[in-house]
């Protein structure tokens, strides 16, 4: 059994894509699997932490004590669900893949084909990690940077911007990095110091998350 180093500490994992609903058969999503947010959750658990994981649609499981897991499928509904419990939470590490627009309408019908082009209008989604780091008191708050281009500026720009303690970037660039993989290849980044990692299982690499995060506690 894993040391209880994390015994006491209560965390808030996100995990998953969101789906955004354009009528009642089709939505936006994207290609996350959520298997790095339920690897996190699991690892953290097996050091003694107490998980809320909040997850929107994904094929993954969990059956652990310590993880309270909640689905949910709209960034709107995983905003609300995260402002549940981020007051008493001591640990937040933000993995799923949020949609940052949504359709400015839900059809109540099923769009019907016709011969013309369809347009769809969509609005900005609230960002959740944002407001989260307006809102921080006590909680040590970890985002994900997923890039495609200029990923160590964006990644650096997103920790200050939304004002976290850490930031992982991933990026789509590296083989074997990202989405649906089971592995993953991360740097992580502090406003004072960086560290890259090999590419990795996503339990590994869950790991050496948990570990650079226990330091800082
Ligand atoms: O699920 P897997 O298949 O295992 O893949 C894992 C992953 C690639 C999805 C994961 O490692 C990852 O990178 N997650 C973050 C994806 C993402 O949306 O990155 P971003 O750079 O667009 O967003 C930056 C941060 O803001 C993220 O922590 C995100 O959760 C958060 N965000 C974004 C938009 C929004 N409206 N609200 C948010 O909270």
């Amino acid at each position: 059994d894993a040391e209880q180093t994390l015994s006491g500490k209560k965390f808030l994992i996100t995990a998953g894509p969101t789906y955004e609903n354009i009528d009642p058969v089709r939505f936006i999503g994207n290609h996350s699997s959520g298997k790095m947010g339920f690897d996190l959750a699991k690892e953290a658990s097996k050091r003694g932490a107490e998980v809320i994981l909040i997850s929107g649609p994904s094929s993954q499981k969990v059956d652990d004590k310590n993880i309270t897991l909640h689905r949910v499928t709209s960034a709107e509904e995983m905003f609300d669900e995260v402002f549940k419990y981020y007051e008493s939470t001591d640990v937040a590490i933000m993995s799923a893949a949020v949609a940052d627009y949504t359709p400015k309408v839900k059809a109540t019908e099923k769009i019907k084909k016709n011969d013309n082009e369809l347009t769809i209008e969509l609005i900005k989604n609230k960002d959740i990690l944002r407001t989260m780091g307006e809102k921080k008191s006590k909680q040590f708050l970890v985002g994900f940077a997923l890039e495609t281009q200029n990923e160590e500026e964006n990644a650096k720009g997103k920790l200050v911007k939304k004002n976290l303690d850490m930031i992982i970037l991933n990026s789509l660039r590296d083989e074997g990095a990202g989405f649906a993989n089971a592995t993953n290849k991360i740097k992580i980044f502090t406003p004072t110091e960086e560290q890259s990692f090999a590419l990795k299982s996503k339990e590994d690499v869950a790991k050496d998350i948990l570990n650079f995060i226990e330091q800082k506690l």
